[in-house]
């Protein structure tokens, strides 16, 4: 069975109660169970995380590199910011899905600009917590159409 990670950046840790407005009501543990769920659905290992520091998102994408076949992240502002996530994310050879609770596009200018979007193979925005479903959706049927060979698969 692939696993996939769904890698959760700072600040995530607050989901339901952070500007609801913006966010939603759901909580992380809320995403995580949908996620696990999903996953079982579609035949996908879930590890779900999620890190308030940067330098730990980067190690787990990098762990990523030898234990996953596919990619979801949600990397909030270091979305905005890190060229030390896009550098590790390029070093990931599976396919990588950006999802966002909120649309940055409707929001501060300084939101429209994404690090990772340049090395995803699509961005899923503005659904709340649904687009994480969407997001593994969209994995598995790249996984489906694009069999690897590595032990990533196993
Ligand atoms: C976010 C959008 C980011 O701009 C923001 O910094 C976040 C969450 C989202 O899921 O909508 O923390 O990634």
């Amino acid at each position: 069975m692939p696993t996939v990670f769904v890698l959760n950046g700072p600040n995530l840790n607050l989901l339901g109660t952070r500007e609801p407005e913006i966010y939603g009501r759901l909580t992380l543990e809320e995403i995580a169970a949908g996620c696990r769920e999903t996953g079982r659905r579609l035949g996908l290992d879930i590890v779900f995380r999620q890190t308030n520091s940067e330098g730990e998102l980067v190690t787990w994408i990098q762990e990523a590199i030898g234990e996953a076949a596919a990619l979801v992240i949600n990397a909030a502002a270091y979305t905005h910011t890190s060229v030390a996530v896009l550098d590790a994310l390029r070093a990931f050879s599976g396919p990588i899905v950006e999802v966002h609770l909120s649309n940055p596009h409707r929001r501060e200018g300084f939101r429209a600009r994404s690090y990772v979007s340049p090395v995803a193979e699509g961005v899923i925005c503005g659904f709340g917590g649904t687009g994480y479903r969407l997001a593994l959706e969209a994995v598995a049927e790249i996984l489906r159409d694009r069999p690897r060979t590595s032990h990533r698969e196993t």
